[in-house]
This record gives structure tokens, sequence and C-alpha cells, in this order.
């Protein structure tokens, strides 16, 4: 049995992970050892078995002893203690949920419905790093995995509508707390059938453009709002999410000398866990939606398309409706006005589930089998 650390498994990500890896009885296939990088010699979890210590998870030696380690402690851990346990001559697999070494020559990005065949080809080629992809990248590649396995996507640009928890747990909170403050800023007028909307509204814009609604995580007013730029400036103009759509969906494709281009600008707005995306597809050559419905459909067990019907559309194609699932809708597919090869579609995916945990369990039962 392979001896599995587990790393960062109490925060957001982590927890996602550990209900996944017990809902799929992951725990009974690895000896497990957890870490922790301030608890060390506590008691950890009863999930795999008898509870035993904590080890610390800054302690090479420590780490050293597994043949897996996966983190979800974040891109700071990774970048402190990963280069020290390799250094330490430690050839073991490194499973991380962190976009540190996701661009690095000698990782894989795993999205294993989209790229079983490059991480087959890595594992025998001996890599030993594997990385969960971005949450909107992965999401639109188990969309979109139909068109890109056939190569008949000739360039793609997503808008992403991305949810609260791709920013962290404490921005969750906001959220709701800046929906909260809204509410109660106008919950008597709200009540009063006749109250004026024009005084609600007036209370409200002012509320939301406030010094007193929270902001500290979000370093801007999100619910009643929205935010247009996500992550750090890249020199192009694109924000880092933007950029990271083209290089991450290449390096899962295998395509990287001949990119495909995917870009398109990425908002926050204010739902919880569940990252949508509005698709413009140029075509390389003219199919017909039945066509491509049929492709779409076809690709993985999770992506199920969803009709240009609006009832459908409104309930399926629904963060409410999606959330806490593996599902991945894709609908609002027709054909554009630019011409017969532009096309329309949507997504919604849980970002906590394929857009983070899931890559990452399946992975560690890729190196199992
Ligand atoms: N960067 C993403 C976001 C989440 O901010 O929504 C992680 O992939």
């Amino acid at each position: 049995m392979k001896k599995l650390g587990l790393v960062g498994w109490r925060g957001m990500v982590g927890s996602v992970l550990m209900e996944r890896m017990q809902q799929e009885n992951d725990f009974a296939q690895f000896d497990v050892t957890f870490f922790t990088t301030s608890q060390a010699g506590q008691l950890g979890p009863d999930l795999a078995g008898d509870a035993k210590p904590l080890l610390s998870a800054t302690d090479v030696a420590s780490l050293a002893q597994m043949d897996i380690i996966i983190t979800c402690q974040g891109g700071d851990y990774t970048k402190s203690v990963y280069p020290d346990l390799r250094g330490s001559g430690w050839n073991g697999f490194w499973i991380d949920a962190a976009s540190a070494l996701r661009m690095e020559d000698d990782s894989i990005i795993v999205l294993d419905p989209v790229n079983k065949d490059v991480i087959t080809q890595g594992l025998e080629h001996g890599v030993k790093t594997f990385v969960g992809g971005n949450c909107t990248v992965s999401l639109m590649l188990l969309a979109l995995g139909g068109l890109f396995e056939q190569d008949l996507i000739e360039w793609v640009s997503p808008m992403t509508y991305q949810a609260a928890s791709g920013a962290g747990a404490r921005n969750m909170k906001e959220l709701i707390a800046q929906m909260g403050a809204i509410h109660q800023s106008v919950a008597e007028l709200v009540d009063d059938p006749n109250s004026a909307i024009l005084e609600i509204d007036k209370i409200v814009s002012e509320t939301i453009a406030g010094d007193d609604l929270p902001t500290s995580q979000f370093g801007a007013p999100l619910a009643g709002s929205l935010i247009p730029w996500i992550d750090v400036p890249m020199p192009s103009g694109q924000s880092k999410e933007e950029w990271k759509a083209q290089v991450e969906a290449n390096k899962i494709l295998g395509t990287s000398k001949q990119p495909i281009p995917v870009d398109g600008l990425c908002v926050r707005i204010g739902a919880m866990r569940c990252h949508s995306q509005a698709m413009t597809i140029k075509l390389r050559e003219d199919i017909s939606v039945e066509k491509i419905e049929q492709i779409l459909a076809q690709h993985n067990e999770w992506v199920k398309v969803i009709p240009n019907d609006r009832a459908q559309s409104v309930q399926d194609l629904s963060p409410v409706n999606v959330t806490g699932t593996l599902s991945i809708p894709v609908g609002r597919i027709r054909k554009l006005a630019m011409g017969p090869q532009y096309i329309s579609a949507f997504t919604v995916g849980d970002q906590l589930l394929w857009g983070a945990a899931e890559p990452l369990r399946r992975m560690l039962r890729i190196i199992e089998s």
C-alpha cells in the first residue's frame, strides 16, 4: 500500500477533497498520514482509519517518507517546501492544487477526462509532479472537451462569471455580509407595499458605495455589483486569470507548440461556488448545431447538453442547480450572426469540485492503478 501524505486538508478546497475521497472510498487504498503547518503532535482526523498524530508539513524528512503527497495548502507553502523536498532527493509523486508549479516544464496539469493521454505519457516518462488546473480552464475544457478532442475549435473567447469561492472562504463570507448589509439598509421599505422603488434604490446605492460595506477581502463591492478584474495585471493588458486560459488550456491539451487561442474577460460576480462562462467559439468548419451537441455530449460522463430552450436554460444552466455536483451543463448553443462557423455556448461548473478537488483525487487513483 502506497504511503499518502495530505497537506492543507482543513481549508476549503482540502475539505471538499476529503469529502470526495470519503465518498469514493479513496482512503482505503492508501496508508494515509495527515500533515499540518500549525498543530504538529495533535491527534489527526479519523478519516482514514485510526487517528494518528499530525506531522509537521514543513519537516522535509517526514514528507520524504511518503510515496505521494497531495497539497491544498496554497502556493506559498509549495514554493517554500517543494524545492527543499525535491532537493533532498525525494522522488515521490507531488499532487498540488496551487498554481505555483503549473507551468513548470516537468509538471503536468491534470484533468484526466480531457488529457488522460498526456498524463499516461508523462507517467511513462517519469513525470512526478501533477497540478490541478485553474478552475475556469478545467470547467471550460470539460464542457467543450468533444470539440477540442476532434480539433474542431479554431479559437474560443470565454467571458467568465466567477463565483466568490474562487477568491477564498473569507471572500464568500464577505459576499454574504455585503448582501446582509444591503438588505438591512432597506428592510422595512422592502416590506412596505407602498414604498417607492427609487427611494429604495437610492439607499441601496448609497449603502453599496458607502464606507460601512465590508470590502476588506474583495477590495470593492460585489453584492449588487460586479468586479471586472480577477488577479494581478499582466504586461499584455490581460488579468492573470485571463492569461491562464490560453497557456493552461493548451498545456492540458498538449498543444502548447501550436496553441489554440483562448482569450476573454474574467469577471467576479455574486455567485457562491459555481463559475459560469459565456463562450464565443470559432469552429474550423461549418457543423450543424445538432452535430455539435452530439460531439459535446459524447465526450465525458459529466457533461450535459442543455437544449437552447428558455425554460431548460434557466433551470439547468444555473449555479443554483449545479452547486455541490460534478455536473457540467453546457447550453445556449446556437450559430452566431458572424457566420456559420461561429457559435455561442454557456457552461456552469462547481468551482470547488471539478474546478479544484476532483482532478486531484482522480490523479491519485491513476497513480494507484
Ligand atoms: N482563480 C480562480 C478565481 C480560482 O479567482 O476564481 C482558482 O482557480
